[in-house]
């Protein structure tokens, strides 16, 4: 089995895994980081969304040899030690999550818009498509504008 090195949430890991395996049974099931989630597996809910050099990706899309050499953030190397990111608290001052099954991509997707666009309008908002089946959009929105009028 190849050795697969990339870089998550600032440590070098190496793994014995296929090159064609989803990154998110690497994340999940090799590694036992487990805050991506698992929702649809084809790229279409984002409940496993995490960042990839920064930027949003769906690691269920992405074989790990394509990672080679690349750094993986996922929801746990987002908070600065005990520090949370500006996103993270607005999440628990806006009270955000129900079940909470889908908030670690919603999160990583909102800090990504704001990386990319420093006060998104709710169209742009709406635009990360994340899925929420209990319906937090209202809450999410609200929580990216006091986040953004943060850190912009
Ligand atoms: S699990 Fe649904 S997009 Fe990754
Ligand atoms: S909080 Fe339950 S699916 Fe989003």
């Amino acid at each position: 089995m190849p050795a697969q090195t990339f870089t998550v949430n600032g440590e070098k890991v190496t793994v014995d895994a296929p090159d064609d395996l989803p990154l998110l049974w690497v994340l999940r099931d090799l590694l036992g980081i487990r805050g991506p989630k698992y929702g649809c597996g084809i790229d279409v809910c984002k409940a496993c969304t995490s960042h990839l050099d920064g930027e949003a990706f769906n690691p269920c899309a992405v074989p790990v040899a394509e990672v080679a050499g690349r750094e993986v953030t996922t929801i746990e190397g987002l908070a600065d030690g005990d520090t949370l990111h500006p996103v993270q608290e607005a999440w628990l001052e806006q009270d955000v999550a129900q079940c909470g099954y889908c908030q670690a991509g919603q999160i990583m997707a909102a800090v990504a818009l704001l990386k990319r666009t420093k006060n998104p309008t709710d169209a742009e908002i709406d635009a990360i498509a994340n899925v929420c089946r209990c319906g937090t959009y209202f809450r999410i929105r609200e929580a990216i504008k006091v986040a953004a009028a943060r850190v912009g």
